[in-house]
């Protein structure tokens, strides 16, 4: 059900979003860090529920930065098998839901090998649903992407596959983790920070961008519909004129 003040014929096909302020949550609760992350569980099945109800295609979720890595190994340790717990629990009713799970960020490094098979089973599970697409960030940098995708540029030039003179916006988006989905057309940040955090530097140019003081924690769908509807206020331009 849309909320009546909604306009269904502009929803964003892509909603990213940085769930931020776990950590603030549980402080002023008195609670650890990580009751603050498992508190965002319900946040995020809210958000993924609201986007369903609004016919949102894509929404991808930042789960674990490549600069998470910094924190303590304590929290690290409880973040990756937390994400692993929530799709082993999870995945199913998602996939009941008609969702798809995908992954993006950086498929090696320090995520455990468990975590990672988690991740391609889930992807299997739910390869053929159509409804929505869920996207998980996951390991990922927006630096790392851009840089992963120079790297394959480059392999595909030295190999003669590919003219160097020829490399332009569509071969660099081609290269990224998701080449197939979309750019966001809306970016929400929760727990009152103004910054992207290396979010898909590249896939935000012209993102609308939508900021909230709400804590993860408290996230619910409401607050998304609040976001779309600031969203469709917007007047997106991208460079051109839209009143002529
Ligand atoms: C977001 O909450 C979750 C992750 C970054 C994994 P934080 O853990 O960043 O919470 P704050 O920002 O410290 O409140
Ligand atoms: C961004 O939040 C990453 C995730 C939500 C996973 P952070 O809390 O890590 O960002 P900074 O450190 O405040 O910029
Ligand atoms: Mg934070």
């Amino acid at each position: 059900m849309l909320p009546s003040d909604l306009d269904s014929s502009r929803i964003p096909r892509h909603v990213a979003v940085v769930m931020d302020g776990n950590g603030r949550w549980a402080r002023r609760r008195g609670l650890k860090r990580t009751q603050g992350h498992e508190a965002g569980e319900d946040a995020l099945f809210e958000a993924v529920e609201g986007a369903l109800e609004l016919g949102v295609g894509y929404l991808t979720v930042y789960a674990f930065s490549t600069e998470n890595w910094r924190r303590p190994l304590d929290e690290v340790r409880f973040l990756m098998n937390f994400n692993e717990s929530i799709l082993l629990r999870r995945r199913q009713e998602l996939h009941e839901r008609g969702v798809r799970i995908r992954f993006s960020g950086r498929r090696g490094g320090r995520v455990p090998a468990r975590v990672l098979r988690r991740m391609e089973e889930s992807e299997e599970l739910t390869r053929k649903n159509r409804k929505m697409t869920l996207i998980i960030a996951l390991n990922y940098g927006g630096r790392a992407e851009l840089v992963d995708a120079a790297r394959s540029i480059a392999q595909e030039a030295a190999a003669g596959r590919l003219d160097p003179d020829k490399v332009d916006e569509k071969t660099l988006a081609r290269h990224l983790y998701l080449p197939d989905v979309p750019d966001p057309d809306l970016l929400v940040r929760t727990s009152g920070e103004y910054r992207l955090s290396n979010y898909l530097l590249w896939q935000l140019a012209y993102a609308e961008l939508y900021f909230t003081d709400v804590l993860w924690p408290d996230f619910r769908r409401e607050h998304l519909y609040e976001a779309v509807k600031t969203y469709q206020t917007r007047d997106r331009r991208f460079g051109g004129l839209n009143d002529a």
